[in-house]
């Protein structure tokens, strides 16, 4: 017999429906995991014998062939665990088959048969929606999964707790959805002493989504001003809301199941990868560009940034999305979001001071901006010099006159 539990498998940041099925037929006892499974999935088996032995369940002795379908969709994370130690009580009789059916599931066993939280519940509680069936997720899920009302949420803190609910033996009450995030109160543009001109850039760019570029001295207020951009911009629609928490969920950055109206603001340092910034690389996780979809992504010393990380920021600037592509696969991310960089003028940081003259210029500010490319220049539509903010004569205390040393020290 053949045995069919339902789960999820991420391709970006969408959830697509996979078939577990599981077969145990004669032959020579094993167990053995098919369907493009990454090594994350392969090792469910393990944690499924564990967690089964929890269960006083016996593996039988024989062979156990559990098929991801489709096979040719890579499978990636350890949310495969609960989906195929159910397909596996259901070919062993252990679970009703037909009560597999109308569920999707997700999740990581511990080997004493715990439920572990995993990333996607969001996402995959809307693929669930749209195939009309209900999800099991662990409990620290449910809030997060619970926010697609259109579908019922059932969040088992353990592989017995989900037997139990599927065998009718102890059913679970629907999941309720989790808390409107409050964000902690965004540092505040009023903080910033003078600086007209620059607070002026950034109140446009907040009001029209220009992206911005600020060159300044060192200490010029430049990641002051920036930081201080989100407190300006908007609250999240709910369709923008429910676009960034997906993201956020795939990426697990969804803190105690609670969406979130606040705009993000992500500041990734310049040493990030080209994985981190755009996404990609193993578990298929979006990037930070993908994290500030809605948002702000504020690239602080930009020149200083690997200059392939920040070219391929060009495309998503354009198109307000990401393609990574890879081997066996093709991946969409949102990216659709308000890019603030910062740079010095020069390596030093002094030569557009005024007073101030760095030795090397102006050869030293042409080098040190031009790691910039023409291109990515270009997509700033506002470029704002920042000045050192002076504060005014009469406000500064008169130093101390130097009085001549005695000779005795
Ligand atoms: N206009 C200002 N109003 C109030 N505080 C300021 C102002 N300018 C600078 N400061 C103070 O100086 C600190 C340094 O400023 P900030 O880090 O924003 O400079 P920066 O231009 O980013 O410098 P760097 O190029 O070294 O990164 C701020 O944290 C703040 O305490
Ligand atoms: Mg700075």
């Amino acid at each position: 017999m053949v045995a069919i539990a339902y789960t999820v498998a991420f391709d970006g940041v969408e959830a697509r429906l996979v078939e577990v099925q599981c077969s145990v037929s004669a032959g020579l006892p094993g167990f053995g995991i098919v369907g493009l499974p990454d090594k994350s999935v392969s090792e469910a088996r393990e944690r499924v014998k564990a967690a089964f032995g929890a269960l006083s369940i016996a593996m039988p002795s024989r062979r156990v062939t559990v098929n991801l379908s489709p096979a040719d969709l890579p499978k990636e994370g350890s949310h495969f665990d609960l989906p195929i130690a159910l397909a596996v009580l259901a070919a062993l009789e252990v679970v009703p088959a037909e009560a597999l059916e109308r569920v999707v599931s997700l999740g990581e066993l511990a080997l004493d048969g715990r439920l572990s939280p995993v990333t996607g519940a969001l996402p995959a509680a809307m693929a669930a929606a749209e195939d009309g069936r209900a999800l099991i997720v662990p409990r620290a899920c449910g809030p997060e999964a619970a926010w697609v009302a259109a579908v019922p949420v059932l969040a088992p803190r353990t592989l017995r707790e989900a037997v139990d609910h599927l065998t009718d033996r102890a059913p679970l009450p629907r999941a309720q959805p989790g808390e409107l995030a409050e964000t902690a109160r965004a540092a505040d543009l009023s903080e910033v002493i003078g600086q007209e001109r620059a607070r002026r850039a950034i109140e446009i760019a907040a009001a029209g989504r220009h992206h911005l570029l600020m060159v300044g001295p060192p200490g010029a207020s430049k990641s002051m001003l920036a930081t201080r951009l989100p407190g300006i911009l908007p609250p999240l629609t709910p369709q923008e809301a429910l676009e960034t928490s997906v993201i956020h969920s795939v990426a697990g950055q969804l803190a105690e199941g609670g969406i979130s109206r606040s705009a993000p603001f992500c500041q990734p340092h310049h040493t990030a990868s080209m994985a981190a910034m755009v996404g990609g690389g193993r578990g298929a996780r979006p990037g930070q560009a993908s994290i500030a979809h809605n948002g702000v992504l504020f690239l602080d010393e930009l020149p200083e940034f690997e200059r392939r990380v920040i070219d391929a920021l060009r495309e998503p600037i354009e198109t307000g999305e990401i393609h990574v592509s890879r081997a066996n696969a093709h991946i969409r991310y949102p990216a659709r979001f308000l890019l603030v960089a910062a740079a010095n003028p020069c390596r030093c940081g002094e030569i557009a001071d005024a007073g101030q003259t760095c030795s090397k210029a102006p050869r030293c500010g042409a080098d040190y901006l031009g790691r910039i490319s023409g291109p990515m220049m270009d997509r700033f539509d506002l470029r704002s010099r920042c000045r050192r903010f002076r504060l005014p004569t009469w406000a500064c205390p008169r130093p101390a006159k130097a009085r001549p040393r005695s000779p005795s020290g």
